[in-house]
């Protein structure tokens, strides 16, 4: 199995590929599929007859690219082409500079000009990027469009400007050194208009800015760093959303392009498959297709749209009870001796009583009444006995709380399968694997024992973990609390805990990738419990143990049964939370738990996670990390050495110093759960920056690519 964890992105990308490929024909056929992993659905082809005029894509040097222009290369790099659910094209486009020397001279520069757009289907996304441009004391914008009042309809861009070398912050794109505006739609073309560089706009003695640079790029993807002033290469390519469409023109009226009103009738009309529709472009003119409600593919070939498989996706399509396909759509119904108030597709189905009451009515008299009244009253027994512990387990309370579902105990029996496959054992008992009726996989746990004075802090709790809707938090789906001891259900998380997955399943090599996406997730399911709700919520026993992963291997904090809400007096008790490896000694100490003990305890999680040993009960391996860092700025001797290399070894030393700063001994000096997720989302941005980097620019290596050290 290991190497399915290196080879976690490609099986993701790969899954996505085969998804387009299953749902039928993507291309016209006997036409290449992909170029260099690329999907190439119709109206994009390789080659004579295989696209639609205009969308045209080069494969020449394995690597799929527009036939376009840009500045010293052939071909555009295209990153992905999708039709549906969106009409959308990633390219890799080269970033506008312009350098000055000591006097303030222009000395070198380009307009970034790319010209992908030879027949007119691509616009650039207004939703999707950004105009970002860098430099201190510089105005750069583009322009594009058709005459309007001036030469063009749009011009859009702004101004970056530094007082002196220090002014500029990493992650900062305010107007100091870096500014970024949104743009409009309609974008036909890349180029940037410079500035002059004299006068008010002077560059002369600046050598801490000496080029400017502006590009448009996916929004969100780039990250100012004040070191990319000095040192972005003049190479440098950006990630940037073409919004693409079917821009006809219709000869009969001046050039003007064919809407879907227009269009429906034409004999070249371009939505050809059954059960697919016209969309009017939102992005300039035209239209493009969709496949309708019901169907996917692609729109654009014969017989492209094909049914979808409603019961197959559960998820998506929710069905309560018995589901059946139909060509596009699906029936939904209760099982029999279920009934639901309502869409069993929206709303539980429930056991129906009256299958009882109709085998009641449907047995002759005599003796079969005198079987009834027994069975009844056994039954009444029975239930009496449930509602009893229902109420004691503080059911009224709960049955008024809509996320959670409550399950009798016959249910629970059925989810369970009575108890048949033991999963292991939880702090208060054992935990069962279950299947819910819609094939959810769920784990059933057993949690603290309720008596008549806690039960509403039970049920109080319950409510809490069930309205905690976060990828990273382990949903509690329901409860049954018709038997002695509560039982919570939660979503299975199929890798089990990461203290398994770095210590006992030994799955090797984890990718620093992995760890760090599992380091990020795990921190955000921590801030959504300290900031994300409306009273803070702690978890007092963060260890790995307690950090499930799912499939995909995304992280899902779990077993807070000892959180309680910070204003309660709980903690100041004797009763001792989490292993004494992660605890915080502060805790142990005064013995009230504040959102900083959560935070060392996630610091010591970070140690393990990147030397993948297990930490000890007196701390004496967390100690030896910070003193390391104390007296050599890093811990490298104890990094895991599956992840250390030349390249990363920065990586490592960054996450290892928050790990560091988490574990502080005075509370006041941690970070809190907001900063630390900041960081380390930092550290990954750059890192895939540097990574993108590395592909697009195989030459340069050698600049920027280093993490600022903090
Ligand atoms: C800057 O460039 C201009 C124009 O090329 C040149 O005249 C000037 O001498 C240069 N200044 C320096 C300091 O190199
Ligand atoms: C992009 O342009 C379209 C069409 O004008 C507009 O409806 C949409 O709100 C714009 N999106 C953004 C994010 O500006
Ligand atoms: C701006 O720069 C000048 C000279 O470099 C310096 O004296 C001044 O304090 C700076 N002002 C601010 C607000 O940073
Ligand atoms: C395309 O169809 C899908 C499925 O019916 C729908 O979810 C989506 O919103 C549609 N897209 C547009 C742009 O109409």
């Amino acid at each position: 199995m290991p190497t399915a964890v290196v080879l976690l992105p490609a099986m993701l990308l790969c899954a996505v590929v085969a998804a387009v490929a299953a749902n039928g024909l993507t291309v016209k056929p006997g036409c290449q599929a992909s170029c260099g992993g690329v999907d190439i659905p119709y109206p994009f082809g390789i080659g004579a007859g295989c696209f639609r005029p205009g969308f045209e894509i080069g494969c020449d040097s394995g690597k799929p690219s527009l036939p376009g222009t840009a500045a010293g290369s052939v071909g555009i790099p295209v990153l992905s082409l999708s039709v549906m659910p969106r009409p959308e094209a990633r390219v890799m486009l080269p970033v506008a500079f312009q350098c000055f020397n000591s006097t303030g001279d222009s000395i070198d520069y380009s307009w970034g000009t790319v010209d992908f757009n030879p027949v007119g289907v691509y616009r650039i996304s207004n939703a999707s990027n950004e105009l970002v441009v860098l430099g201190c004391n510089t105005v750069i914008y583009t322009n594009s469009g058709p005459p309007g009042r001036s030469k063009y309809s749009y011009y859009s861009g702004c101004v970056a400007y530094c007082n002196d070398s220090r002014s500029a912050q990493d992650g900062a794109c305010a107007g100091i050194g870096c500014c970024r505006v949104d743009i409009p739609p309609g974008l036909t073309g890349n180029w940037m208009r410079l500035g002059s560089g004299s006068g008010e706009w002077s560059h002369a003695n600046q050598e801490f800015s000496p080029c400017d640079y502006a590009f448009i790029v996916e929004k969100g993807y780039y990250v100012f760093k004040v070191d990319h002033l000095t040192k972005m290469p003049r190479t440098q390519t950006m990630p940037m959303r073409l919004d693409w469409a079917i821009r006809d023109t219709d000869i009969n009226s001046a050039g003007s392009m064919y809407s879907c009103a227009q269009v429906a009738s034409r004999k070249d009309y371009t939505c050809v498959s059954s059960h697919s529709v016209c969309v009017d472009s939102a992005n300039g003119p035209g239209y493009y297709c969709n496949c309708t409600k019901g169907y996917e593919g692609n729109p654009y070939l014969h017989e492209g749209c094909k049914n979808i498989n409603e019961c197959e996706r559960p998820e998506e399509f929710p069905c309560n009870g018995k589901c059946d396909d139909i060509d596009g759509s699906y029936n939904c119904v209760c099982r029999k001796g279920y009934q639901s108030n309502g869409d069993p597709k929206e709303n539980p189905c429930t056991p129906s009583f009256s299958r009882t009451a109709k085998l009641a009515l449907g047995l002759s008299f005599g003796l079969s009444i005198m079987i009834a009244a027994v069975l009844t009253t056994f039954i009444k027994l029975e239930r009496t006995k449930r509602k009893e512990l229902f109420r004691k387990n503080g059911g009224n309370i709960l049955q008024n709380v809509k996320v959670i579902t409550i399950y009798t105990k016959d249910e629970l029996d059925t989810i369970t399968k009575k108890c048949s496959e033991l999963l292991g054992r939880g702090s208060f008992g054992y935990v069962y694997k279950g299947t819910l009726r819609d094939k959810t996989i769920v784990a059933v746990k057993a949690s603290i024992q309720v008596t008549e004075k806690t039960k509403e802090d039970f049920a109080k709790e319950v409510e809490i973990q069930a309205r905690m809707i976060h990828r990273n938090i382990l949903k509690l789906l329901g409860c049954c609390l018709e038997v002695d001891v509560p039982m919570l259900v939660y979503k299975f998380a199929a890798r089990g805990s990461l203290e398994e997955v770095l210590h006992v399943k030994k799955l090797e090599p984890l990718s620093l990738d992995l760890r760090l996406d599992i380091a990020i997730g795990s921190a955000e399911g921590l801030r959504y419990m300290h900031c994300g709700t409306t009273e803070p919520i702690l978890h007092g026993d963060v260890k790995p143990g307690n950090i499930l992963l799912d499939e995909t291997f995304t992280p899902k904090i779990s077993d807070f049964g000892l959180s309680k809400l910070p204003t309660q007096e709980y903690y100041k008790t004797n009763c001792v939370v989490g292993p004494f490896a992660f605890l915080d000694p502060v805790f142990k100490q005064t013995r009230l738990l504040t959102p900083k003990s959560d935070v060392y305890s996630f610091g010591a999680v970070l140690v393990e996670l990147i030397t993948r040993k297990k930490n000890d009960h007196e701390q004496e391996r967390l100690k030896k990390f910070c003193k390391l860092y104390t007296e050599h700025g890093s811990a490298r001797a104890m990094f895991d050495k599956d992840i250390v290399t030349s390249e990363d070894i920065f990586m490592l030393e960054e996450i290892g110093k928050l790990a560091t700063d988490c574990l502080k001994q005075v509370s006041d000096d941690r970070p809190d759960m907001t900063e630390v997720v900041e960081q380390l989302v930092v550290l990954r941005r750059s890192r895939r920056h540097r990574i993108t980097r590395e592909i697009s620019d195989p030459e340069d290596t050698s600049t920027t690519n280093t993490p600022k050290r903090t």
